[in-house]
């Protein structure tokens, strides 16, 4: 019988016959090819074998800087460069994780590292301008920029972070033309359309970010974050409050760098609301049942926990959870939309607080509905709002072009007292910087009163 082709064929080695060499040369392969789960495996065992490899810690920590474990990558890839500090790939590669996590001061001692052993990388060059540009020296990160260009002319990311500098610099046509330029030689991907039209809204040109939307969408009709920013572009009508699927994107994309990110912007609503829970609470002596609403990451959960004889969590985003869940510091996290999550918890809470998430709705009465009917009697509703601009503020509420509604303060002072809630605190804050601007927000404290007015 004759052998066929296929049996006389010789097997192709399993990883665990290759040569180490081998299986290094593997595992890049199929981390290339985005072959994450086939990738990681090999070199775990890689590192596990030689802890000390250059090459199996940068590629390493490469992958768990795409997987999410961005800070397990830093320890990796700093290993990396400090056993071979002339390796100008490990210094660049750690630099785009530290700006990831929003370490921007050292990102740009990592790229400057790089470009120190490697002047002629348009790469780093590249990366140098956008850490600039995170530090607002537009002037530099252009100049880094455009060296990148004078380097290699045809250098895709060069031209879209040029873009991205020149808005952000207020030079808004000429941003524009070089985000053509890109376009031309590469279609953008999400992240960089994104990037363009939030750079555009910065810079207060919502009808050029809503012309980018318009034509995104017209590609991706069912994509809940373009429709949703095109909404907050277009000023027409805005949903009640943004669409579940929207905020699941958004935080699941987010999850990993939120805290960074927050901390970089200055943002203060967590303790924002502490401070009201230390005004209008005795001791704290673990003495409430306290549900945080959006919770997120946790962030309110350290500064509460005082009170807490119970402390849960709900929030829409399963990436969000998993970060509060490693803080350890909730009873239960529950992944719910928080209306709902109320709805169904009848008199079960003592607290509700809420930071930075019902800026994510516009009318608030059926969060308040729900809200009395969760809380025990003389419980107390404690939340973070974006302030709309006093100035013109003749709508209650507005979803504004940069994808998040602000409530006007005459607004608030009607809705608590119809939902259930004397008003026991209003004060103007400041919640975080964007762009160099304050955001300003109000911070909220409402006690549940025993009899509810009809609606
Ligand atoms: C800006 S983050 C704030 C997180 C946290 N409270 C803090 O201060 O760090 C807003 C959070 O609210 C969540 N969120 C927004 N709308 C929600 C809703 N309707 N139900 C549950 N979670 C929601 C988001 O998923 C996100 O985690």
């Amino acid at each position: 019988m004759p052998v066929s082709k296929r049996r006389s064929a010789k097997p192709k080695p399993r990883p665990q016959e290759l040569t180490p060499e081998q299986a290094m040369v593997q595992a890049i392969e199929w981390h290339r090819a985005g072959l994450f789960d086939r990738a990681e495996p090999i070199y775990a065992v890689l590192l596990q074998r030689w802890p000390e490899h250059v090459d199996v810690l940068n590629h390493y920590g490469v992958l768990k800087h795409q997987r999410g474990d961005s800070l397990a990558a830093v320890t990796m890839i700093t290993r990396a460069t400090e056993l071979a500090p002339e390796a100008p790939g490990a210094w660049n590669n750690l630099g785009n994780v530290l700006l990831r996590l929003q370490r921007v001061d050292e990102a740009e001692r990592a790229f400057r590292q790089c470009l120190a052993l490697q002047p002629g990388s348009a790469e780093a060059w590249t990366n140098l301008g956008r850490t600039l540009r995170r530090r607002r020296a537009f002037a530099e990160a252009e100049a880094a920029c455009r060296h990148a260009l004078e380097l290699a002319p045809n250098f895709v990311d060069a031209w879209y972070a040029l873009a991205l500098v020149l808005i952000s610099a207020g030079r808004v046509p000429e941003g524009i033309v070089a985000n053509a330029k890109a376009m031309t030689l590469l279609p953008p991907h999400r992240r960089r359309r994104d990037s363009f039209a939030r750079a555009l809204v910065l810079a207060g040109e919502i009808e050029q970010a809503a012309q980018v939307y318009r034509e995104w969408l017209a590609e991706e009709p069912d994509n809940p974050v373009i429709r949703h920013h095109l909404a907050a572009c277009e000023r027409g009508d805005a949903p009640e409050r943004a669409a579940d699927a929207y905020v699941e994107t958004v935080f699941d994309g987010f999850a990993d760098s939120f805290d960074a990110k927050l901390a970089s912007l200055g943002y203060r609503a967590p303790q924002l609301v502490a401070d009201a829970l230390a005004a209008a609470l005795p001791a704290p002596q673990r003495q409430l049942d306290i549900a945080d609403l959006g919770c997120g990451t946790g962030l309110c959960g350290p500064l509460v926990q005082g009170w807490a004889r119970r402390l849960v969590g709900c929030d829409l985003s399963a990436g969000m959870l998993d970060k509060a869940r490693v803080r350890g510091l909730y009873d239960d996290l529950y992944k719910a939309e928080l209306v709902q999550f109320l709805v169904e918890r009848p008199a079960a809470f003592d607290l509700l607080i809420s930071a930075d998430t019902l800026c994510y709705f516009g009318d608030l009465a059926a969060m308040l509905d729900a809200a009395a009917n969760s809380l025990r009697a003389g419980g107390m509703l404690v939340f973070t709002v974006e302030a709309l601009p006093e100035a013109g503020a003749t709508a209650p509420h507005r979803l504004l072009p940069h994808g998040r509604y602000a409530h006007a303060r005459a607004y608030l002072e009607s809705a608590l007292p119809q939902g259930g809630f004397a008003l026991a605190g209003l004060q103007g804050v400041v919640l975080r910087s964007e762009g160099a601007r304050d955001v300003r927000g109000w911070l909220v404290v409402g006690r549940r009163t025993a009899q509810r007015p009809p609606r």
